[in-house]
């Protein structure tokens, strides 16, 4: 079908923990619908991680944000993160140094549940958790301004700056409207804390308020984080699409990741239109878990789906997701989700899945 067009370059990395077990799964489903949808890939593999970090001290290595520009249409990452790196410098460098020198200003979150099974939320079906959480992803408090002044002392200080920049809030925002509007959407909820962080998020309610006039068919709506978190659980039916600042992304994925059975099944895309883009579950690398073979490889299988809709692969995309929902249909679900299958035995089975 698409045998013509040049071949999609994709990095695969691992990284550390329940990464090296989720990521072989979501790679085995890749290989299976890119063959069975006949769209050309070709798979990389990098080793950076805390072992290697442990190693020999690498982190991102010099030129290679150049490599992944040059050479490059996306990126695979499993998870960062190592109970023996207590600086978690091979994390910042590798994670936030990707999103942040790859520009990858949207972190999109879907909280889509699949199967109502899996909601810890009582009386609650599918069509009532069916939002999209879109988090600035290369600024806010995660920029690394800060410092230490008499570090270790009784008059300690520590800081952290916020950085909220007007091109970086705007485009963000403009993001969560475009995207409303090219998939019928009708309703956005931007989430600051602009009560309390009267400089940093009182940009992002004028800008907010500059870009949704440009939207008049969205019906465009605020809340304060605190009580978003809050409305998330109570009625999720209420959301669409929200958008906010990069902490505050991170903190309602997880919390929307709960709606829908869990980190397990939770994907993420890290992207820039446009240029190479970064796919990855949203949980971390469970170190509680790791090496026994029981982590849940759906969240890293559906950011391989958000991998094949970036390169508008949609039948292909499509036919994921649906392998992924028959899964937890079928019951062919790890611990996390009451089941005793292993995480290989998931990957099995979706790969299947895609080619009946
Ligand atoms: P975590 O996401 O690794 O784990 C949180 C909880 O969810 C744990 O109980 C874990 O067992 C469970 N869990 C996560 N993914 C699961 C899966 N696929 N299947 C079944 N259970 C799963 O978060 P954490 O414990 O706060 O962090 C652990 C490490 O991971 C830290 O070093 C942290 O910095 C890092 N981290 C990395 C990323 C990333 O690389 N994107 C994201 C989050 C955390
Ligand atoms: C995530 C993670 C990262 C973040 C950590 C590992 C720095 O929690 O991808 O959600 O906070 O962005
Ligand atoms: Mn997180």
């Amino acid at each position: 079908m698409n045998a013509q067009s040049p071949p999609k370059r994709i990095a695969i990395i691992p990284g550390d923990g329940i990464g090296k077990e989720v990521i072989p799964e979501a790679v085995k489903v890749l290989k299976e619908a890119a063959s069975v949808f006949d769209h050309p890939v070709v798979l990389t593999d990098f080793d950076w991680g805390a072992d290697r970090y442990l190693r020999d001290g690498t982190t991102l290595p010099g030129g290679a944000v150049e490599m992944f520009e040059r050479d490059f249409e996306a990126i695979l990452l499993g998870a960062m993160g190592d109970p023996r790196v207590l600086s978690n410098q091979h994390a910042a460098d590798i994670l936030l140094g990707l999103r942040f020198k790859l520009d990858l200003y949207v972190n999109a979150r879907p909280c889509v549940l699949f199967d109502r099974r899996f909601t810890p939320l009582k009386d609650r079906a599918e069509e009532d958790v069916n939002f999209i959480v879109f988090r600035e992803n290369t600024e806010g408090l995660y920029v690394g301004v800060g410092g230490f002044f008499k570090k270790g002392t009784a008059e300690e200080i520590a800081t952290q700056e916020d950085v909220n920049t007007r091109r970086g809030v705007e485009r963000i925002i403009r993001y969560a409207f475009e995207y409303a509007r090219n998939h019928g959407l009708t309703r956005v909820c931007m989430s600051d804390k602009s009560n309390a962080l009267t400089y940093g998020h009182d940009l992002w309610q004028r800008v907010f308020k500059q870009v949704r006039a440009e939207y008049p068919g969205i019906d465009a709506s605020h809340q304060y984080i605190d009580n978003l978190l809050l409305q998330m659980v109570r009625d999720p039916s209420q959301f669409e699409v929200i958008v906010t600042c990069n902490l505050f992304g991170d903190i309602a994925s997880d919390v929307g990741a709960g709606l829908i059975g869990g980190l397990g099944v939770a994907p993420s895309a890290n992207l820039h239109p446009g240029k190479v883009s970064l796919f990855e579950p949203v949980h971390g690398s469970a170190p509680n878990i790791a090496g026994k073979g029981i982590a849940n490889p759906m969240g890293a299988i559906l950011a391989v789906g958000m991998m094949f809709d970036y390169f508008g692969w949609l039948e292909a995309a499509k036919k994921i997701e649906d392998a992924v929902r028959t899964a937890l249909r079928e019951d062919k679900t790890p611990v996390d989700l009451g089941g005793s299958l292993g995480t290989q035995a998931i990957g099995d089975f979706i790969a299947t899945r895609i080619s009946s």
